[in-house]
């Protein structure tokens, strides 16, 4: 049977009947693995596999874990995983997402809420977290400086153009 067709026999939910989100915005996983390889491996697998319209996979923020990374959490069953290298995306693939399997020896059990561990990191590493800040003010730039492009192309002109039917 194959992966999309095994795949279906499992209830659909929402859009998507699974939603990956895999840490590789936040502050600190990055140091603790390859989060673009991560995220990356996971997005070809769900996209060979013909399941992309069945499984999304987004790339998030920090998710309150830092410490523990990096860290993948898998929708609707919420199963958190820690420590994930690109090594364990395949198990990850083959046994949670196509066969409902959870990896247990990834499997993250911590407390509900915020469990981040920090004070560990080498002090660059910290210097992250303002860079982050600085990228989103960039980012937040970006959009108002097109918003006032579209909305300065948007305005009525003075002198609208003539159209030769108006002649
Ligand atoms: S940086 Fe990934 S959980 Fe905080």
């Amino acid at each position: 049977m194959s992966p999309a067709a095994l795949f279906g026999m499992m209830r659909p939910m929402s859009q998507y009947e699974k939603h990956v989100f895999v840490c590789t915005h936040g502050p600190y996983c990055w140091y603790d693995g390859d989060v673009d390889a991560i995220f990356s491996t996971l997005k070809r697998l769900v996209s060979r596999n013909g399941l992309k319209d069945r499984i999304r996979v987004n790339r998030s923020g920090c998710l309150n874990q830092c410490g523990h990374g990096p860290m993948v959490v898998i929708y609707p069953e919420a199963v958190w995983y820690h420590l994930v290298q690109v090594d364990d995306v395949e198990e990850i693939f083959q046994a949670h997402l196509l066969n409902g399997q959870v990896v247990e020896r990834l499997r993250y059990n911590s407390p509900p809420g915020n469990n981040k561990t920090t004070g560990h990191y080498p002090s660059p590493v910290h210097r992250m977290k303002q860079m982050e800040q600085q990228l989103d003010q960039e980012r937040q730039a970006a959009r108002d400086a097109l918003r006032a492009e579209i909305a300065s192309d948007a305005a009525p002109t003075a002198d609208p153009p003539t159209s030769p039917l108006d002649a």
